[in-house]
């Protein structure tokens, strides 16, 4: 009843508004609308009267039953280790290591790039291990306006390097893949997303790496990635379960980290890892498991990234592990899956694991296979680790108002719009960093 009143007064803000209330975002039913993907997922998916099903354990509760973890050093030491160790062996697999040789080799670059106001660098990254070479392209841009060091965001991307900005200079690869096939790219297409705005970020006194997260790893429906992708220098015949995608593409991220390390213009103590939906996934596992990250930015990431699974509203494990990307989760998942009360510890605990650095969740309205207010539930559930370091200032549902974003000691905000990550997003991820002394001083 208290739930259809604030549906009822929701509808009566949102018709009203801008006029009398802000427009705040609300978890609704959408039985019609889903009839396709209820029956191909099995499951109520967007019942906002059963969302919340299960009760969430407080992210300082001690894995073993015994207690709670008290102090910053507690958690370090012990809950931290044992967050990470349980999604390593039961839920995404185990990160590759670094190769036994890492080598950077300047392919292309120019002083003058971006109409004079960056340098620009195209690295190939060389991998070398037991069983051979692996190598896979980076685009580094990195500002001329400043004095110092720049501050950097890494972001892997969908398509490749060449669509995300119109120079000539970055090669078109003949092809990509979408939805596991293999697509053939078009001149048309250079420069054609804008889901890195690479102007705007220079313009910031920002650098920026980017590389394409299936040159590392094939995301491959039907076939087996793993066989093309860079587990094949660490093993002879790599196969699903022993090598799975997100630490592999987690492994990019690491990768292009050490690349920077080697950059005199960056700034190693402020480099950013940011990544849109499988890759905002992919951002959170990166920065639990490598510390050298400062920020961790997870746009629109959903389950399997900042939503919390036991809420059940949106996209869960079964649809993952069981009908659409079932090599993306290791088999011992899918006794979770429609079970997920039985889930020892939730998205919260690996979001913690990130603390005390600077971590931001992004949603958008129309996003509901990825379960905006579940992801803010689950940015919300970390923060008691956080204020383990001396965090305080932490967002309340109430930052479900549309376009206002929060940039506390975690940042959060909910776009208006669709599935993506736009160069709104972008713009917040900035200011957040800039209240966090991400201050490039320009020239
Ligand atoms: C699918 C998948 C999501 C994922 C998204 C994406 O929708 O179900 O879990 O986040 O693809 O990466 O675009």
């Amino acid at each position: 009843m208290k739930k259809n009143l604030s549906i009822l007064l929701g509808a009566f803000c949102c018709t009203l508004a801008p006029f009398v209330f802000a427009e705040k975002y609300q978890t609704i039913d959408l039985p019609k609308e889903n009839a396709k993907t209820l029956k191909r997922y099995g499951a109520e998916l967007y019942i906002a009267s059963k969302a919340n099903a299960y009760p969430i354990p407080h992210v300082l509760n001690r894995l073993d039953g015994n207690g709670k973890i008290e102090t910053a050093q507690e958690w370090n030491n012990i809950a931290r280790n044992k967050i990470l160790k349980f999604y390593q062996t039961q839920v995404y697999g185990a990160i590759p290591p670094r190769p036994k040789s890492l080598k950077f080799e300047l392919v292309e670059s120019s002083d003058n790039a971006l109409d004079g106001k960056a340098i620009r660098r195209q690295y190939k990254i060389i991998s070398t291990d037991k069983f051979g070479t692996f190598e896979f392209l980076v685009l580094l841009y990195i500002p001329k306006n400043i004095d110092g060091k720049a501050p950097a965001f890494v972001y892997p991307n969908f398509w490749g390097n060449y669509s995300l900005t119109d120079e000539k200079e970055i090669p078109l690869p003949d092809f990509r893949y979408s939805g596991g096939k293999k697509v053939k790219i078009k001149e048309k297409e250079r420069g054609s997303r804008d889901r890195l705005p690479v102007r705007d970020i220079i313009a910031r006194g920002f650098a920026t790496a980017t590389f394409a997260y299936c040159d590392v790893y094939p995301d491959l429906v039907k076939e087996d990635g793993a066989k093309q992708s860079i587990y094949k220098i660490f093993h002879k015949d790599p196969k699903y379960p022993e090598c799975m995608p997100f630490p592999a593409w987690a492994w990019g991220n690491m990768r292009v980290m050490d690349l920077l390390q080697t950059q005199p213009e960056i700034d190693c103590d402020k480099v950013a890892v940011v990544g849109h939906s499988r890759l905002g996934k992919t951002a959170i596992i990166t920065g639990a498991y490598d510390t050298r990250f400062a920020y961790v930015i997870a746009n629109n990431s959903g389950c399997m990234g900042d939503a919390l699974s036991k809420r059940k509203y949106g996209e869960n494990i079964h649809a993952i592990a069981n009908v659409t990307f079932l090599y993306w989760l290791l088999p011992q998942m899918k006794k979770y899956a429609n079970n997920e009360g039985e889930l020892p510890l939730d998205q919260h605990h690996l979001l913690a694991t990130i603390a005390p650095r600077m971590l931001y969740c992004a949603s958008a309205t129309e996003d509901v296979w990825a379960d905006p207010e579940g992801e803010l539930l689950g940015l919300m559930h970390a923060c008691p680790a956080f204020a383990l370091f001396g965090a305080k200032n932490f967002p309340t549902l109430d930052v479900l108002e549309i376009e206002k974003p929060f940039h506390g000691d975690v940042a959060y905000h909910i776009r208006k719009g669709k599935h993506n990550i736009t160069p709104y997003d972008w713009k917040n991820f900035m200011d957040y960093a800039q209240k966090h002394g991400w201050n490039p001083k320009k020239k």
